[in-house]
């Protein structure tokens, strides 16, 4: 008798540090729920990133600034439930960590131990630094982001691209730090590739290129499902927004001519 397949080896951050050196390329999807995480970590998604981007695909805000830690930690635990073997990164939201360092540590803290967070993200190049640091030392890692960093919409006056070539300094700055990975958002691709080749630790891209050494998306957004703003670098791997009208409006138009809950699905 053949044995069970070994279950898929889990994807630590050393290893997910390590894929750059390789020239592996890594592949992170943001998920909310046990069922999404469940789907995307069979698929091989290397990193689950429960993104304050909840806000708006989850509680239909136009920002993220509403996200609480409370929800942050909410969502995490579902999605950590359903992570067999994919990285889950939890993004502290804002407010959790502009405070100070310690403000900071507390917020990893609590994502770690009651979210069952793998790691955190933050938002910040040097601005941060002193917060990473601080996390880091804690034993905790951290994923950072540079670029368009949708906390500081108001300071920038919108979700535009941002093409300040500090943000190289920027993210030198956390990986000095101690950052494991530094997102990079909605940034030319050539200045992205400089961003990449700057720091030992990998670039997690979104609208930034090809050139980082792997690639965030929304997962709303890829599985069509959010329809309020299209972005320029989003690619729809699937219609799930059309599908879903279709079942429900299937569903609807049985339940009003009778036909379903049909001879089969009655118990006897
Ligand atoms: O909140 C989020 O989902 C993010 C990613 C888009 C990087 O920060």
């Amino acid at each position: 008798m053949s044995s069970p397949p070994a279950a898929p080896k889990p994807v630590t951050v050393p290893e997910f540090v390590a894929a750059k050196a390789a020239g592996r390329r890594l592949a992170v999807l943001t998920a909310y729920d046990y069922t999404t995480a469940r789907l995307f970590d069979q698929a091989g998604v290397d990193a689950l990133l429960v993104g304050d981007s909840l806000g708006m695909v989850v509680q239909g805000h136009s920002h993220s600034l509403r996200v609480t830690l409370d929800e942050v930690i909410y969502h995490t635990r579902c999605v950590a439930r359903g992570a067999g073997r994919t990285l889950v990164i939890a993004d502290l939201p804002f407010m959790s960590y502009q405070v100070s360092p310690e403000q900071a540590l507390a917020s990893a803290g609590r994502a770690i131990q009651e979210g069952d967070a793998h790691a955190v993200k933050l938002e910040g190049g040097g601005r941060s630094a002193e917060q990473v640091r601080k996390i880091v030392n804690a034993g905790i890692p951290v994923m950072a982001h540079v670029g368009l960093t949708p906390q500081s919409v108001r300071l920038f006056g919108g979700f535009r691209v941002q093409r300040d070539a500090k943000l190289v300094d920027d993210a030198k700055a956390v990986a000095d730090a101690g950052a494991f990975a530094v997102v990079v958002e909605c940034v030319p691709a050539d200045l992205a590739a400089r961003v990449t080749a700057a720091i030992p630790v990998p670039t997690i891209g979104i609208g930034a290129g090809a050139g980082c050494d792997g690639q965030v998306l929304v997962a709303h957004d890829m599985l069509g499902l959010f329809e309020d703003v299209r972005p320029k670098f989003v690619k729809r791997y699937a219609e799930l927004g059309d599908a879903v009208r279709q079942a429900a409006a299937a569903y609807c138009r049985d339940v009003r001519e009778g036909t379903f809950p049909a001879k089969e699905h009655e118990f006897k």
